[in-house]
């Protein structure tokens, strides 16, 4: 299955949790793009919306995933503008989302509808696969391998 990952990481912890998933994708066997989502301001958060350099495509995948950091107790502006840019999300979107609170429901939860809803409205069918909450340290590394091993039943179950 060709799956890309795409995700916006300004302090390179989302984008570990995509690094880890395109390891444990390629093992499977699939055909794993993994591109960032850039910005034109090294402080995207001090612009509404953040300006946007590099808006990967979603239209040559079978299965898209998508990670981004919780900001304000939400999604991510930067996430945010670019879900904005989409006209069609793939059917099977995958996302996970992380943030420093130790609890989903200090933001990770909200960011994770609030992205559903957006590809939803873009054709996409998004399945949650987990919050990595990095203030609970002893927990990371279990917190990453569950959201690798949903994406890994998600994609068994899609054939
Ligand atoms: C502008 C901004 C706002 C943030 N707001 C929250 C928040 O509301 N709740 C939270 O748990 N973490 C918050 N964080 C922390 C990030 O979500 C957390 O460090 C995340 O793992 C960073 O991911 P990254 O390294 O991929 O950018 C915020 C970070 C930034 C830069």
């Amino acid at each position: 299955m060709k799956i890309k990952i795409v995700y916006y990481s300004q302090t390179n912890f989302t984008k570990s949790v995509a690094l880890r998933l395109e390891e444990a994708l390629q093992e499977k066997g699939h055909d794993v793009v993994l591109e960032p989502i850039t910005t034109i301001s090294e402080k995207p958060q001090t612009e509404s919306p953040p300006r946007l350099q590099q808006t990967p495509t979603l239209d040559d995948c079978d299965v898209a995933i998508l990670g981004s950091p919780v900001w304000a107790f939400s999604l991510s502006g930067v996430m945010k503008a670019y879900l904005d840019t989409l006209e069609e999300a793939p059917h099977d979107t995958l996302l996970f989302v992380t943030e420093f609170f130790p609890f989903p429901c200090l933001g990770g939860n909200r960011a994770l509808r609030v992205m559903a809803k957006k590809l939803r409205s873009k054709g996409a069918h998004p399945k949650t696969l987990g919050v990595w909450n990095r203030a609970r340290k002893k927990r990371g590394p279990r917190q990453i391998e569950a959201i690798v091993q949903a994406a890994l039943s998600s994609l068994d179950h899609e054939g």
